[in-house]
């Protein structure tokens, strides 16, 4: 199994003395899906930052593409490159005047022609949805503007790896949906993904693997069916169950399906369980 970000062991607290993550390990297996699920402060943020070295681990150690990350500025540049992070709050991640100065930085620090520079922003603010919005400055759009200028912003820069923390937070929901779309369009082009979200829904159907933090802990991992079927984790970890698995358990408990060993993980998979007269409906 190839990791192409890990964390062993990781303790991190910040400077007021709040233990932020209390010995992580995990591992982020290449061109996966992965999300990371758990309540407000159970340190998922702060994991991220580690994960293209703006934070250091007191102890234990990150890595990226199996080599231990290095600190130094030449280092951080390359690593930075390869892993972005689209920020949870795009206030801490946009500085430029108007849109498409913003999302030309990137290419433009790591050194690419104005030419190529061009040809990414066109086709980053094209995949986001954006280009009417290329004049415009950044500080007067909507919130939800903002967080496609962020996204544009890294899909500019080409990583590896992209970092979502909570891409769907206060969208829409066809901007929720657009988000979706576009993130297994990138996964489908080879890219890593890992993001965090509240929104047990869109972790079920979406990822391939799941890992749940708890206070500065990592309390469960494993694929999105075995983490969600587990209803003491659920309870400790103050997460819901996914609407249909909800569904699913209420139809298998009436016996109203007759195949039992496949488990739904989206909505037109249940619609086409049912539709197929799987279910014994009864006749009045
Ligand atoms: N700059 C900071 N200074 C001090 N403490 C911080 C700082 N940033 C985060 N923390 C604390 O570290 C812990 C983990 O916070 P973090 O933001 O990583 O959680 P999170 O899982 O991302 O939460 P959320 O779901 O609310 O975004 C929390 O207790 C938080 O209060
Ligand atoms: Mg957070």
């Amino acid at each position: 199994m190839t990791f192409i970000l890990e964390a062993k062991d990781v303790h991190f607290q910040y400077e007021d003395g709040t233990m932020a993550l209390q010995g992580v390990s995990l591992g982020i297996e290449e061109g996966k899906k992965v999300v990371i699920l758990g309540s407000n402060g159970a340190g998922k943020s702060t994991l991220f930052l580690h994960f293209n070295g703006i934070h250091k681990p007191q102890s234990g150690e990150i890595k990226f593409a199996d080599e231990k990350i290095k600190y130094k500025n030449s280092y951080l540049k390359n690593l930075r490159k390869n892993v972005g992070i689209v920020f949870q709050d795009p206030d801490t991640q946009l500085f430029s005047a108007n849109v498409f100065q913003e999302i030309s930085f990137g290419p433009l620090n790591l050194g690419l022609s104005e030419e190529e520079t061009r040809r990414r922003v066109t086709r980053a603010m094209e995949e986001t949805g954006i280009t009417h919005l290329k004049d415009r400055p950044t500080h007067l759009l909507s919130y939800g503007e903002k967080k496609r200028v962020a996204i544009a912003d890294i899909l500019a820069m080409d990583p590896q790896v992209i970092i979502f923390d909570e891409p769907t937070a206060w969208l829409d929901p066809v901007s929720t949906v657009q988000i979706i779309h576009l993130l297994n369009k990138i996964n489908e082009q080879g890219k890593t993904l890992l993001l965090s979200t509240h929104d047990v829904d869109l972790a079920y159907s979406w990822a391939d693997y799941i890992i749940v933090m708890k206070k500065g802990r990592v309390i469960s991992k494993g694929r999105p069916e075995e983490v969600f079927q587990d209803e003491i984790l659920l309870k400790d970890a103050g997460l819901v169950k996914p609407w249909i698995l909800e569904v699913y358990d209420k139809l298998l408990e009436q016996g109203m399906l007759r195949d039992s060993s496949f488990i739904p993980r989206t909505k037109e998979e249940l619609l086409q369980m049912i539709g197929e007269k799987e279910i014994k409906v009864s006749v009045l």
